[in-house]
């Protein structure tokens, strides 16, 4: 009871017919979001603020949006971020993302809460297939580092380490639901202090540490030759701190608006924290990229970001929407689309590579007049 999947012409027209056929426990999880869930609209709606400078006559027979992320190639400046639990959308769980990533040519972030095995996932990978590690910092620093060192072993190219998650927010949907099986991969992160009569994420979340601060970054650059990225900056104030830190990069993303309800959306920030770097001559600097996540929708966002500066955007639920409805051809479904679009609208903008998407080919007036 799906339309065929050539019935899906953009990334919306996913959730819609995934809301129609998933289980509510896993509905409840992936599209949830902190209180009344403002944030996560705004993620979104904040795009719909920023307007584009097309240029004309300038030759667009040929467009190339490949990119390079954290020095490793993507035929697109998009990653599929870490999500967690991907079996409760679909048996082969996270193997959906892996794989497409695979055929299409993108960089998979693998979640440290991912319902299959880290090593299966990797397994999976193609060979010279980059995939990134998201990171939730365990209390026990000795559990960490084993995560982290056999990650660098089995070849993972970036480490995120997720910041703006000291304690879960509050995601009433799912917070409704109770979650009796979080399955054998999960339980062996999550420890024993699972909670299951409040919902997914709390079930899986008690073992972050709260404590998390700027010291133990200093440590993890002893830990690890991975690219060190922090997931989840919201200031500029932060991200000058990051650069100065000596990390690889930062994610700026609100964790599509299920932790700090009122945080403001990530294209917004960007604004602001690439203005901020500039001014101190942190920026542009070819050892410290920045991405944004949350609410990213269309080709359009996507060119918004990246003229903001922005190096690649990080795309979630569609993602999860895809194959939760349709298995792993949903997602290649979902990455041609936003080919298409790419190509579409590099050439209505008049950029032959993304290097040519500016500063001034986006009037984004309405997201810095603070
Ligand atoms: C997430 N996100 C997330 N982030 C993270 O660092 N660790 C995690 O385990 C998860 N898990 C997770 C589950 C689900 C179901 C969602 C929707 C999101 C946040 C994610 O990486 C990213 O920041 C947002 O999903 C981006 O927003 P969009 O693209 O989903 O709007």
């Amino acid at each position: 009871n799906r339309p065929p999947l050539t019935e899906c012409l953009n990334l919306h027209d996913f959730e819609a017919i995934a809301r129609s056929v998933m289980s509510e426990k896993a509905w409840a999880y992936y599209s949830s979001a902190a209180d009344d869930e403002i944030t996560h609209r705004e993620n979104h709606a904040a795009y719909h603020r920023i307007w584009f400078r097309p240029r004309v006559l300038r030759n667009m027979t040929n467009v190339d949006f490949s990119a390079t992320i954290l020095g490793q190639k993507s035929t697109m400046p998009i990653y599929i971020t870490a999500t967690a639990l991907g079996k409760l959308g679909h048996p082969d769980g996270e193997l959906n993302l892996t794989r497409a990533a695979g055929k299409y040519g993108l960089i998979q972030m693998i979640p440290t809460l991912a319902s299959c095995a880290f090593d299966d996932l990797v397994d999976a990978a193609q060979p010279g297939q980059p995939q990134f590690l998201q990171l939730y910092v365990n209390k026990n620093r000795e559990i960490v580092k084993s995560f982290v060192q056999h990650a660098e072993e089995r070849g993972i190219k970036g480490l995120f380490i997720t910041v703006d998650a000291p304690q879960l927010g509050r995601r009433e949907k799912d917070m409704r639901q109770n979650f009796e099986d979080i399955g054998s991969a999960v339980q062996q992160k999550a420890g024993d202090e699972v909670v299951r009569d409040q919902g997914a994420a709390r079930a899986i979340s008690t073992f972050i540490d709260p404590g998390l601060d700027w010291k133990d970054i200093t440590w993890f650059k002893t830990i690890t030759k991975m690219p060190i990225i922090l997931k989840g900056i919201q200031t500029w104030e932060d991200a000058v701190m990051a650069a100065e830190a000596g990390v690889a990069g930062i994610v700026l993303s609100n964790h599509g608006g299920r932790q700090l309800e009122f945080a403001r959306s990530g294209i917004e920030v960007l604004v602001e924290v690439v203005g901020a770097l500039k001014e101190r001559n942190l920026f542009p600097n070819p050892n410290f990229e920045i991405y944004v996540d949350g609410g990213v929708r269309r080709a359009t966002d996507v060119l918004k970001a990246i003229a903001s500066g922005a190096t690649a955007v990080g795309i979630g639920r569609p993602f999860l929407y895809a194959y939760s409805a349709y298995g792993q051809p949903g997602v290649e479904r979902a990455l041609q689309i936003l080919r298409d679009e790419l190509e579409m609208n590099m050439r209505l903008l008049g950029a032959q590579t993304l290097k040519d998407v500016v500063p001034s080919m986006v009037d984004a007036r309405s997201i810095t007049a603070h």
